[in-house]
């Protein structure tokens, strides 16, 4: 039986305050014990904000990115070993909005998951396709290479100690979630690529779906067998909805 994992990914949204009075609201709201793991992913600046927060609450924090590199002369970039230092116990790799915006290619997505793992940090691997690609039915294909580039490097073991998210760039930030059915039939082929290598490691890893994920719309994804909970971007920067996406 696996837990669920909700992850929420605030992009460059956000503020010093609204970090502490989200972390702070949502250890209010599960005082009490919390149906899933819950993460927030916060920008760079406001992580150690949200880690003091999250101290001795069911609230865990995640990092969007991480370098691939441990240390050395690389401006702008923020080591694994730097975030685990502070508090972090996720990292993001791989989100389309890097893949596409920076530039970030297979390889140096498994470089950064690798790293991250070095550090103690569990990666959260996004993998998804364009919808130019699901509408040439090259779904499989895609998210296939995105996977077996990251097997490829660091090997079926590493993903005992990794979440997965499945993304469909179409549905990000767009307020069209792909369909329960077509969620699920993503997520057990990733499985079964993994099962191929590992099945003990393909029943435990988590998948996540994320996609405009919102309270009206979890329960019914997250109800999927192979759905293991979901990153949500804009629906996290609000206690009250997130809350109530953690609770689907
Ligand atoms: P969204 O973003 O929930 O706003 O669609 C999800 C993500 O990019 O992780």
């Amino acid at each position: 039986m696996r837990n669920k994992l909700v992850a929420g990914n605030w992009k460059m949204f956000g503020s010093r305050a609204m970090t502490r009075s989200l972390v702070a609201g949502l250890a209010a709201e599960f005082a009490d014990g919390a149906p899933c793991e819950i993460a927030v992913c916060p920008p760079f600046p406001y992580l150690a904000e949200a880690c003091r927060g999250a101290e001795e609450t069911p609230v865990t924090v995640g990092a969007q990115d991480v370098s691939d590199q441990d240390e050395g002369a690389f401006t702008g970039q923020v080591s694994g070993a730097m975030l685990a230092e502070i508090g972090c116990r996720y990292a993001i790799v791989g989100h389309s909005e890097r893949r596409s915006l920076n530039g970030e290619g297979d390889a140096l997505v498994a470089a950064k998951f690798i790293a991250a793992q070095r550090h103690g940090l569990t990666p959260i691997l996004c993998v998804g396709e364009s919808l130019e690609e699901r509408e040439a039915e090259r779904t499989e294909e895609v998210v296939g290479r995105q996977v077996r580039a990251v097997l490829a490097a660091a090997g079926i073991e590493a993903f005992g100690r990794a979440v997965i998210a499945y993304e469909p760039i179409w549905a990000i930030g767009t307020g069209r979630t792909a369909s329960p059915e077509q969620a699920q039939a993503v997520h057990a082929f990733i499985r079964g690529l993994l099962r191929a290598e590992n099945a003990n490691i393909a029943d435990l890893i988590k998948v996540l779906y994320g996609g405009s994920v919102k309270s009206a719309n979890a329960a019914e994804i997250f109800a999927m067998p192979d759905v293991d909970g979901g990153l949500v971007g804009g629906a996290s920067l609000e206690v009250e909805g997130f809350a109530s996406i953690c609770r689907a």
